[in-house]
């Protein structure tokens, strides 16, 4: 794969969702959620999609591995044009995994650490004895001990089941990361540590990280380019520290300066 082909390159990428209503329930309209979208994510960057609440940046992310459809617009994975979603002989998911922000809901609360991480594995034909190998290599790879595997999702902490989630989201070995705000739910030293692994991820194995957030400060932190939304559409694009420093656009001017401030009480 040539590295000047860009990982995602998307062009005009449309999501609608149907609004119902009356006794039936019928579709009486359609809302844009996200509307004529359109980026490249290279290869070994990160770029992180930032906007208020409702702007549809899980939309944008959820499309791309085919959580919900796209009404319009093209999609290319490293240079090929996707259509059908998940299927196909090289899958989208075997290429793009995402990571959600609530590990624990991420994670089926009936299986062990071995079950969760082997599963995807197995799915595809892979003897058990080598995802389980695998799985204790990520497991190290994520800093969680191996004696994990035993263990079921409540015996660890948020931010250690973030690690399983991601963990498990390697099994793969995807080259893409959709990462939908998984610092969100965590405490502050806990997200330098997800945001530490996520760069060492992109260092070591050159994957390509979509990372959603709304928060600023872990954005400036982890992206080489910024993208941001209003409305379902992108207001503004460019490398990280351009737009943080010095933004373009109304909209990004107002949502950097809505950073709160934290004061001591009186
Ligand atoms: N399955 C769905 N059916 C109908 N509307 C949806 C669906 N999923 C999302 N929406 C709507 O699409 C818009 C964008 O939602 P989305 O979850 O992408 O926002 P977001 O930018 O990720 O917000 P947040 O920062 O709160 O996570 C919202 O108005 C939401 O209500
Ligand atoms: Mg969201």
């Amino acid at each position: 794969m040539p590295s000047n082909v860009p990982a995602i390159e998307v062009d005009g990428l449309t999501v609608r969702f149907p609004v119902r209503g009356g006794v039936l329930g019928k579709v009486k309209d359609y809302f844009t959620a996200v509307d004529g979208v359109s980026f490249a994510l290279q290869q070994g960057e990160i770029l992180s999609v930032v906007g208020e609440s409702g702007c549809g940046k899980s939309t944008l992310a959820k499309s791309l591995v085919g959580l919900v459809p796209r009404a319009s617009g093209v999609f290319k994975l490293f240079g090929k044009t996707v259509n059908g979603g998940m299927a196909g002989p090289s899958r989208v998911c075997d290429l793009v995994q995402m990571v959600f922000q609530d590990p624990f809901s991420s994670l089926n609360p009936r299986q062990t650490v071995t079950e969760i991480l082997t599963a995807p594995l197995v799915a595809r034909g892979v003897p058990f004895a080598d995802a389980e190998k695998r799985a204790l290599e990520l497991l190290e790879r994520v800093s969680m001990p191996a004696g994990s595997l035993q263990k079921f999702p409540h015996e660890f902490s948020g931010g250690q089941r973030q690690r399983l989630c991601i963990a498990r989201s390697l099994m793969v070995s995807p080259k893409v990361l959709l990462c939908d705000e998984v610092t969100s739910a965590l405490d502050v030293s806990v997200q330098a540590q997800i945001l530490h692994l996520l760069d060492g991820l992109r260092n070591d194995l050159g994957l390509s990280i979509l990372f959603i957030s709304h928060d600023m400060q872990v954005v400036r932190a982890l992206s080489d380019k910024v993208l941001v939304m209003y409305f379902g559409k992108v207001v503004e694009t460019g490398n990280a520290d351009e737009v943080l420093t010095c933004p373009q656009h109304d909209y990004t001017k107002k949502l950097l300066a809505s950073v709160p401030v934290v004061k001591r009480f009186a």
